[in-house]
């Protein structure tokens, strides 16, 4: 393959501002190309018709699946549908790149995980830009190399998606249990949640409290989570979309020091001596390491070491390379699209049953959870 033709299904915000990245983005995504793309709304298909002159428009993904027209699938429906239309892809003999959140609930995306792998020739990957950003790269690489040490706790406040009211009057799917399946679990910070499992792991239970303050709508605007990890590592996410003014700072505590990433930098606080090897040598009473700081960031820093072209052009292109063989390095693979959502769903379970979850939580159980306040909202709206 020289050139990996996409077909895009759902060209409302999102999947629209993709195809403006295949017809202004230019050598960037040299060997990409938008073919073909599908949307059930008439109004979004005639917008096709008329910006997007050589790529066939169609309403039924499935009939541009079987066109021949297209190699991979963008999938930018809204979140429930992602792993139907992601497996019927993969049945398809196409590969499929989906956006973030992988799905609703891991049930299904468990089953969407196991068909990629009855599938290893097709390539599965997911819309997680945030992984191109050179601050959690390093981050990455800090723990990964050990530079870190053991890690003692995450925490990360990430409260500046503020939504005002005039947001969810828009109505639609976001905002409701039936049209998303959550607030701002699913919505705006399924990046901070793979993030979150991408750096630290997985945890092993999970304990929460959900609210939803100030705005008229069924679904979590407010999140408080606790954490543990099986080194006995403790982790904390605290996320909500009322907070103004909000914060976004991801702190990270290990053995060898502290990493912060906060306004566009992180500082790697280092120990000059490990805390667990300095505390069982020093003599001095109330005495600590000594550390120095080291400083990422800045724009020369973002040129410097951005392996790909920021965010979603990046893993587009990243995805276009991998696929034709330019680079043995996959950023997001498919696969990994389970972590986040699995720390999502425990979390929901959590706050909702009132009690610690342990991981792995019964997947039976949260549906029938889910199952049971898309019930409520229905009949609160009839
Ligand atoms: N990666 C990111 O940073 C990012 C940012 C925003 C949104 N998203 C994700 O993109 C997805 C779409 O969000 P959006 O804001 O574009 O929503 P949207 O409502 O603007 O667009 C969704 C489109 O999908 C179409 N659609 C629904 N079902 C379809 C089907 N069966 N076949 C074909 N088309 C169908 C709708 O008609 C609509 O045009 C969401 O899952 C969201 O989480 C990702």
């Amino acid at each position: 393959m020289n050139t990996v033709r996409f077909g895009i299904v759902g060209i409302g915000k999102q999947g629209t501002l993709y195809t403006k990245f295949f017809t202004k983005a230019g050598s960037v995504l040299k060997g990409a190309k938008l073919t073909a793309v599908c949307d059930i709304d008439e109004g979004r298909r005639a917008y096709a018709e008329k910006n997007l002159p050589g790529v066939r428009v169609f309403e039924d993904y499935k009939e541009m699946f079987a066109s021949g027209l297209i190699d991979a699938v963008m999938v930018e429906t809204p979140h429930y549908f992602h792993p139907q239309i992601a497996m019927d892809a993969l049945d398809a003999g196409l590969n499929v790149l989906c956006d973030k959140p992988a799905g609703v609930y891991t049930k299904q995306v468990r089953e969407l995980n196991e068909k990629a792998k009855q599938h290893p020739e097709l390539l599965f990957g997911m819309m997680f830009n945030q992984r191109t950003n050179p601050l959690y790269i390093k981050a990455k690489q800090l723990i990964d190399s050990g530079e870190l040490g053991e890690m003692k706790r995450i925490v990360w406040i990430i409260t500046d998606w503020y939504r005002p009211k005039a947001y969810y009057d828009q109505g639609g799917w976001r905002g409701t249990w039936n049209g998303e399946g959550g607030g701002v679990l699913l919505n705006q910070c399924p990046h901070q949640l793979d993030l979150f499992t991408w750096l630290a792991g997985m945890p092993e239970t999970v304990t929460s409290q959900l609210a939803t303050r100030g705005r008229d709508i069924s679904v979590e605007n407010d999140v408080t989570a606790m954490c543990t990890f099986r080194n006995g590592a403790s982790g904390v996410f605290i996320t909500s979309t009322h907070d103004a003014p909000g914060t976004n700072r991801l702190e990270i505590t290990g053995d060898c020091g502290k990493i912060v990433i906060e306004k566009g930098k992180l500082v790697f606080t280092k120990n000059a001596v490990p805390e667990p090897e300095f505390s069982k040598t020093n003599t001095v009473f109330m005495g600590k390491p000594k550390t120095k700081k080291i400083t990422y960031g800045g724009k020369a820093y973002y040129l410097r070491f951005r392996k790909h072209p920021p965010q979603h052009l990046g893993i587009i292109k990243n995805y276009t390379d991998y696929l034709l063989g330019k680079t043995k390095d996959f950023t997001a693979p498919g696969e990994q699209g389970i972590n986040g959502l699995t720390f999502s769903n425990a979390i929901h379970l959590s706050g909702w049953l009132g009690k610690t979850v342990t991981l792995p939580f019964d997947e039976d159980l949260f549906l029938s959870e889910l199952e049971k306040r898309k019930a409520e909202e229905t009949a609160a709206n009839t």
